[in-house]
Parts: structure tokens; sequence; C-alpha cells
């Protein structure tokens, strides 16, 4: 009997950014991200009128219908929290969990390097990520004229609060590097889900050797064209 009531009931998960504007999907054995400090609505649809929730987040409000619990829940801890909808209150074994975790937004993504390089030098890059969270979902990608020369996901157990995480990149210059755009890229993978925050683009200038006198040689031939 508990298998088959299992199989029948759903768990929806109302995510309600704001008034009306709900997105609604399923939930089943899954995870919800939520801004901190954001409420969301977890639905429980179920025949049950028993059925309850239980949660260490604050709720907010209750809704019921007649077939459904719903509970508005705020985000406003950096743990995960496990919610469950408890689908019959005699059997315990019927419940359905869903985490429930909280992000935050880079503050701002900054990138630092020297606009003027020389070629067949070493030039670095410095990308800083302030105020993000959380840093096990993060990936800081420097991008060269929009393609990534450098990826760095940070992974690891959960890291409670916001963090400002910095990524260095050490680079020959060379003369491709001329007139290119440098950027960095902050990258929260919240499920299937991705929060992307850019930074200024750098257009660098290079000089050296090379493009000197290949610069050189253009003007011989465009003098030499003229004058023949
Ligand atoms: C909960 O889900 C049911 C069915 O999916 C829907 O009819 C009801 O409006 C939802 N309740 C809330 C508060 O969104
Ligand atoms: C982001 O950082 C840059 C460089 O430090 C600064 O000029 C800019 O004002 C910052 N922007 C915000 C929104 O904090
Ligand atoms: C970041 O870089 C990695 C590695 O090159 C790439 O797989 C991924 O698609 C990049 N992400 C974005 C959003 O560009
Ligand atoms: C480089 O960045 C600047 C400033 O963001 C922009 O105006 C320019 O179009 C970019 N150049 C290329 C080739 O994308």
């Amino acid at each position: 009997m508990s298998r088959i009531l299992l199989t029948l009931y759903t768990v929806i998960l109302l995510h309600q950014a704001r008034s009306d504007d709900a997105v609604e999907f399923k939930a089943i054995n899954s995870e919800l991200f939520a801004l901190f400090g954001d409420s969301v609505w977890l639905n429980c649809s179920t025949p049950n009128p028993k059925t309850y929730f239980e949660s260490r987040l604050f709720t907010k409000d209750n809704a019921k219908g007649s077939n459904w619990v719903a509970r508005e829940v705020v985000v406003d801890d950096w743990e995960i929290s496990t919610m469950y909808c408890y689908l019959s209150p005699d059997i315990d074994d019927i419940k359905r969990p869903i985490t429930v975790m909280a992000y935050a937004l880079p503050s701002n993504v900054t990138i630092d390097m020297q606009p003027l390089l020389k070629e067949g030098e070493e030039s670095t890059i410095t990308c800083t990520v302030h105020d993000v969270a959380p840093q096990e979902l993060l990936t800081i990608n420097i991008t060269r004229g929009g393609d990534v020369i450098d990826s760095k996901s940070y992974g690891g157990p959960h890291v409670l609060q916001r963090r400002t995480v910095g990524r260095v990149y050490t680079f020959t210059a060379s003369r491709g590097d001329n007139n290119m755009n440098f950027s960095c890229e902050a990258i929260l993978q919240l499920g299937r889900e991705q929060k992307r925050t850019k930074s200024p683009d750098i257009t660098v200038q290079t000089y050296g050797k090379l493009f000197l006198s290949e610069s050189l040689t253009d003007l011989g031939r465009r003098v030499g064209e003229g004058a023949g």
C-alpha cells in the first residue's frame, strides 16, 4: 500500500521570485536553490489532508487545497536545509526530501592586468569574484577574444557565507594578443541552471621586436609599391 501511495504522490515546488511570477517544477529527490533571504513556496501534492512539512527554515505562510499542501519558507540560512513532506503521518517512510540551498550572486567581478604587454614576456591576469556563495558551485573562466584560456572550478565541501575568491593566471604574451579583449566570468552552477557574472573587458595592446620589424617590412613594401 505504501509503495503505491508513494508512486501516486508528487512533490511540486513553486519557486516564487516575486508576486505571481511563479515557476513551477517537479522536485522528487531534488535540490532547490534560492537567493539568500528570498522566500520559496514548497508545494506537496497529495490527497491526504494530514500531510505535513518538516523544515528548519522559517515559515512565512501556509496554504492548502483539496489535494495539495503548500508552505512558504524563508531561505535565510547558509546551511543546506533538507525539508520533508510527510505524505502519510502514520507511515514514516513516505516522505519526500527536498534540499534547499541559499546562494548569492557576486557583488562584483573584477579583472586586473596590464593593458600594454611585451611580446614574449610573462604577464598576469587576476580575477576577483566578490561576495559569492556557495564557493563549491563556483567556476571562474578567463577569456581572451571570447575563448576560454583558463577555467577553475572550486568544488569541495559546502562553504557557509559569502566569499571573495581570487584566481591568478600567468601566460606569455604574444603578438596574437594584440587588440584582444580579456575578461573574467564567474559561473554559479545551480543544478541545471547557470548564473553568470562577467567583469568588464580589458583591451590589450602588445609590442615587441617582431611587431616592429614586420611593420617596417610592410612600410617598406608600401613605399616600394608607391615608387614602382
Ligand atoms: C499546489 O499545487 C496544486 C496542484 O499542482 C495547485 O493546484 C495549487 O494551486 C498549488 N498551490 C500553491 C499555493 O501554489
Ligand atoms: C567593481 O569593481 C571595480 C574595480 O574595483 C569598481 O570600479 C566598480 O565600481 C565596482 N562595481 C561595483 C558595482 O561595486
Ligand atoms: C568555462 O570553461 C569551461 C572549460 O573551458 C567550459 O567547459 C565552460 O563551458 C565554460 N563556461 C562558460 C559559461 O563559458
Ligand atoms: C572589446 O571590448 C570593448 C569594450 O567592451 C568593445 O567596445 C569592443 O567591441 C570589444 N572588441 C571585440 C573585438 O570584441
